[in-house]
């Protein structure tokens, strides 16, 4: 059977190297794919992103799944033209990919189903929303409406931080935001205290299993200071989700999300991702939905799984996930992201990347921001790579985690030392 993931990112990276294990699967392609997919003797890059292109391609293929990685591809409607030609394809339709695409559709739809998360209001008229804040006071959080690949929330410690953020959201778009239609909109929500977890799900429209749970690290240094990314590193599995916290939020979030959405008419198929503030007394609230896995999330993640990941997305695009009971590796999986000089606001491309160690059953390098040029492997992009180890405790996959990282060279590289920190600390 072949295979098509859609995406470039390191997400698509490790999807494709655990659908390639898969005795029933004889190709898997990547488009557009990145510098480690194109090096990767069992994956095969395709330099298509056009969603009318890519259905034209996976039909003359005969490709008998497609697995799609960011929310631009869903936001764009890819899963309503596969399926609308026949192909088989996982993840949620353009209606359902709103929980992630607008923030205002998702907060609106936690209040109506009762799903617990802060308290919010949604504002397109920048004085408005400058008034809102002075009368809420900091620390508050700003969030962009549409997609801004990981970027586009600002936790405000400081009114001024808060007023900037809206600036930058509604006036200047420094985020680089894809406004939904009616234009730039912010929500502004109140400020949530307690330790964040990603808690991740395959949905069939009905049936719900969970994947291990994660941490990712969303600041760009050390402590969590700096500005936000897409993330920075992650481990799995997220000892802050204890079996009873685990239980909260199958009852309270992703089932509610589940047969809320399915009464509203749009019933959710693919990887929904919530974001989750867990607090002391260990209630979790929803931060965000995405409609996609998560990234850096996804890369420890495969890395555990034991099951067939081809044969639970057949089942998936079948309805049939009530068959299905994951298996996963016992270790703990450690990845830490190398990025760019520059980023998060303007990575620098086109950096030789250098000293890249072979890849082990236990530490794998996956690519993201990395072209092959002529032989040569670039920067290509914000994160370039996340080295990923497995290990008996946390900080034996750290160690191992960032020993492999230490050859490896790129001018302007920045990495976290203390991925893994909370968990380390338990
Ligand atoms: N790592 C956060 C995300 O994928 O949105």
């Amino acid at each position: 059977m072949k295979v098509l993931v859609l995406g470039n990112g390191g997400r698509e990276h490790a999807l494709a190297w655990k659908l390639a294990q898969s005795q029933r699967v004889s190709e898997v392609f990547v488009a557009p794919g990145n510098g480690g997919t194109a090096r990767d003797p069992c994956l095969k890059n395709v330099a298509i992103t056009d969603v009318q292109a890519l259905a034209d391609f996976a039909l003359a293929e005969k490709i008998s799944l497609t697995v799609v990685g960011p929310e631009a591809f869903l936001a764009a409607g890819v899963v309503d033209e596969f399926r609308a030609r026949g192909l088989r394809i996982f993840g949620p339709t353009k209606a359902a990919a709103q929980l992630e695409s607008s923030k205002a559709f998702a907060k609106d739809f936690m209040k109506r189903h009762g799903i617990p998360t802060a308290a919010y209001e949604t504002f397109g008229d920048a004085a408005l929303a400058h008034a809102y804040v002075d009368q809420q006071g900091a620390p508050i959080v700003i969030k962009a409406d549409g997609l801004a690949a990981g970027k586009g929330v600002v936790v405000a410690m400081s009114l001024a931080e808060a007023h900037e953020a809206i600036d930058w959201i509604l006036q200047d778009n420094k985020l680089g935001v894809a406004h939904n239609e009616g234009g730039a909109r912010v929500v502004i929500e109140a400020f949530m205290q307690g330790e964040e977890a990603s808690f991740i799900v395959l949905c069939d429209g009905k049936n719900v299993v969970s994947l291990a749970t994660s941490q990712d690290h969303k600041r760009l240094l050390d402590k969590d200071e700096g500005p936000n990314t897409g993330g920075m590193g992650a481990y799995s599995p997220a000892p802050v989700v204890t079996p009873n916290v685990h239980a909260k939020v199958m009852h309270e979030i992703i089932m509610p999300t589940i047969q809320g959405m399915a009464r509203d008419g749009h019933p959710f198929t693919g990887f929904l991702y919530a974001g989750l503030m867990i607090d002391e007394q260990g209630n979790p609230r929803t931060v965000e939905f995405n409609t996609r896995l998560g990234d850096p999330e996804t890369q420890p993640i495969m890395m555990r799984l034991k099951s067939d990941l081809f044969e639970v997305l057949m089942h998936a695009t079948d309805g049939t996930l009530d068959q299905v009971e994951l298996q996963w590796d016992r270790r703990v999986a450690l990845g830490v992201v190398l990025a760019a000089s520059g980023y998060p606001l303007s990575p620098r491309k086109g950096d030789l990347v250098s000293g890249l160690p072979a890849d082990k059953e236990d530490a794998m390098v996956f690519h993201a921001g990395t072209v092959l040029k002529d032989g040569d492997l670039l920067t290509n992009g914000g994160r370039v790579l996340c080295v990923t180890a497995l290990g008996e405790s946390v900080r034996q996959a750290q160690q191992l985690a960032y020993e492999t990282l230490t050859p490896i060279q790129f001018e302007g590289k920045q990495f976290r030392q203390d991925i893994g920190h909370r968990a380390v600390k338990r």
